[in-house]
């Protein structure tokens, strides 16, 4: 039996010195280690042996397999290594590579001239109005009715204002004026806010023409407003807005919710002055309405005309951003074409 113990031990040193993978060792364990393997099948045969040999059989036979099992552990590690030390050399990362360029994008032009618009005025001591308070589906009540925009107006046509199918009264709004109306509601004056955001009109599509654009609403009221306020606060806004050297003038206008009104011309950017196409030949372009905030608008939200009086503007967004950087067509504002994105 020992014979026996010993011709199997030297069958396994050898199979293991020939082992070239750790698949072959796990082969090997089987083979001689295992339930199955051929030393339990030894093992099974001490019972038939004298305690003596029992003793001297079984110890023998533990310490040839703690021998194997010791060998194909050394083995198995320097395989082990080996193959890790492969997998490493080929996972390599090589940090000195560049890396992938990842484009970025950049702020639309409607939303930096918004933005350079409202830093303005906030350095003026205007706040801004949140856009949730102040709805881009809105009711002709906010829209029209308390801007003293009597029923039979045209703006309210269906020719130029989108009615919406939710209720007979919900329109998409035309201007941004009806902010004026949600702040008075809210708040008492003393009142210096303004509201930027979208508008729509039922429009044919041109050049100068889209079916939504963008406006900036403005609002003052406190005691002692008068129409030298206005002036002084938008000719400001102009002279940062477009530089101290561009002249401007305010004509005289109308709108239902200013008494009296005024709209505010610069002098055309295309042509400095001289007449061309973009001016129609007028040297001058028009960028914003205002004007003293209408008693019935005050009355109707409950300001007290005696004692408050304020104005009020509105100016365009599309349009003072195609002033600004010479823009011909405010379509190129909306069909998403980089080339014309990339140059704000
Ligand atoms: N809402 C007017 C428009 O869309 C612009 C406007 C004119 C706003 C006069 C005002 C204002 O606040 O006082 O054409």
């Amino acid at each position: 039996m020992k014979e026996q113990l010993e011709k199997i031990y030297s069958n396994a040193a050898n199979d293991i010195s020939k082992a070239a993978s750790i698949n072959d060792l796990e082969q090997i364990k089987a083979k001689y280690l295992s339930r199955k393997g051929e030393f339990n099948e030894i093992k099974k045969n001490l019972k038939n042996l004298s305690n003596e040999d029992k003793r001297i059989i079984g110890s023998l036979a533990n310490e040839i397999t703690e021998k194997l099992e010791a060998s194909i552990k050394e083995k198995h590690d320097v395989f082990y290594q080996a193959e890790l030390n492969k997998k490493l050399q080929q996972e390599r990362i090589d940090v000195t590579l560049p890396g992938k360029f990842i484009p970025r994008g950049k702020v639309h032009p409607i939303t930096s001239t918004t933005n350079e618009i409202v830093a303005i005025f906030q350095s003026l001591g205007f706040s801004v109005v949140e856009s949730d308070k102040s709805p881009e589906v809105e009711t002709e009540y906010f829209n029209f009715d308390m801007l003293n925009i009597p029923k039979d107006h045209p703006a309210r046509d269906v020719q130029d204002t989108f009615y919406t199918t939710i209720a007979q009264n919900v329109v998409l709004r035309s201007q941004t004026s009806g902010a004026q109306i949600h702040v008075m509601e809210e708040q008492k004056p003393p009142i210096r806010v303004i509201s930027p955001g979208r508008v729509y009109r039922n429009e044919n599509i041109n050049a100068r023409k889209n079916n939504f654009f963008h406006q900036i609403e403005g609002l003052y009221v406190d005691k002692n407003i008068t129409f030298g306020d206005l002036k002084g606060v938008l000719n400001e806004f102009i002279r940062i807005y477009f530089g101290s050297s561009r002249p401007t003038r305010f004509r005289s206008s109308f709108f239902p919710f200013t008494e009296p009104s005024a709209e505010v011309d610069v002098q055309c950017i295309m042509c400095g002055g001289k007449g061309c196409k973009t001016c129609s030949g007028t040297g001058w372009l028009e960028i914003l309405g205002a004007g003293m905030v209408d008693p019935n608008v005050l009355n109707g939200v409950g300001i007290d005309p005696e004692v408050y009086s304020g104005f009020a503007f509105g100016m365009g967004i599309e349009r003072l951003a195609m002033l600004k950087y010479a823009i011909d067509d405010i379509r190129l504002f909306f069909n998403d074409d980089l080339r014309f994105l990339k140059q704000f």
